[in-house]
């Protein structure tokens, strides 16, 4: 007689048990999310890099200000990148600072491990990994950064890291630490390497420039973390003055790897750089 009481019950449990297993799973599942916060996401390549990084799905994720809090406290996400304006935003709604963000002071990576938020910073490693990748020296060079704003913070950190002998930054908008363009070209034209980071000259202004290189007579490197187009004015120009000139697609290619690496908690080869480079380059000339 127990026994028979016992099966419909013991049916009940096992039930349960299988359908709170699948709750689980489903929990766990939407819990997958990765993509790219940010403001204005129409123009990014972030989605085609990162799904040819990994077997993930990566989405663009626009937020306006109140939707960024919701996104944040929620934390419906298993690794998210931040861009414009959100790479300090983000700072109070995270548990743990990696040594790369808090050295840089801002966040373009966040890793969500059961609810715990880390953030991290892989622009620091992406502007690194393109010096190096094109032999740019800085040890000891005198550079000028064009631009002060948020795209500026990690790429100045590494000039320091790497022993620059001189950082000018040059500013539309004066303030502490910058100089105007037109002292850089008077008093800084012995700078060896120039990096812009600045909007200018990028799609569709792309008659734009912000600084004449001629002035220049001891350049031998000019970067631009403009991708859009490959070849802006300021990279034509010092291309037909014979100076190394290099774009931010491989900054950004190599930022999205290390994020990736974080978000998997797993190492990929280099070479997806250059596979992921050559492939975009291909697909960007064509258009
Ligand atoms: P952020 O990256 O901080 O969101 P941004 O508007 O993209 O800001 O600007 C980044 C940098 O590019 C800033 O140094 C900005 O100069 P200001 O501080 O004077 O705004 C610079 N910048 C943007 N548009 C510019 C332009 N048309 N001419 C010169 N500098 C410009």
């Amino acid at each position: 007689m127990l026994s028979i009481l016992y099966k419909p019950i013991q049916d009940v449990l096992e039930w349960l048990k299988y359908n709170a297993k699948g709750f689980k799973k489903r929990k766990d599942e939407h819990m997958k999310r990765y993509g790219l916060i940010g403001e204005r996401l129409g123009h990014s390549y972030s989605k085609v890099i990162h799904e040819q990084l990994a077997s993930y799905t990566y989405d663009l994720i626009p937020l306006n200000k109140e939707e960024f809090h919701d996104f944040m406290s929620r934390k419906e996400f298993s690794g998210i990148n931040v861009t414009i304006p959100y790479k300090c935003d983000v700072l109070p709604y995270l548990d743990h600072l990696d040594k790369s963000a808090a050295h840089v002071g801002a966040v373009n990576t966040i890793v969500n491990k059961d609810g715990t938020l880390t953030g991290y910073n892989t622009d620091y490693s992406g502007f690194l990994y393109t010096l190096e990748a094109h032999n740019i020296k800085i040890k000891e060079e005198k550079v000028l950064v064009l631009g002060y704003g948020g795209a500026s913070k990690a790429i100045l950190a590494v000039l320091k890291d790497l022993g620059a002998s001189e950082i000018i930054i040059a500013n539309r908008t004066l303030k502490d630490g910058v100089v105007s363009y037109e002292e850089a070209i008077n008093s800084h034209n012995d700078v060896t390497v120039i990096i812009n980071t600045t909007p200018v000259g990028m799609y569709p202004n792309t008659d734009a420039s912000p600084i004449d290189l001629s002035h220049f007579g001891n350049l031998s490197a000019v970067v631009d973390i403009i991708y859009n187009p490959l070849k802006t004015k300021l990279l034509l120009q010092a291309e037909a003055q014979g100076i190394i000139a290099v774009n931010g697609l491989e900054m950004l290619i190599a930022q999205a790897k290390d994020a990736c690496q974080y978000f998997l908690d797993t190492s990929l080869p280099e070479s997806k750089i250059t596979e992921i480079l050559a492939q975009l380059e291909a697909e960007l000339k064509t258009k």
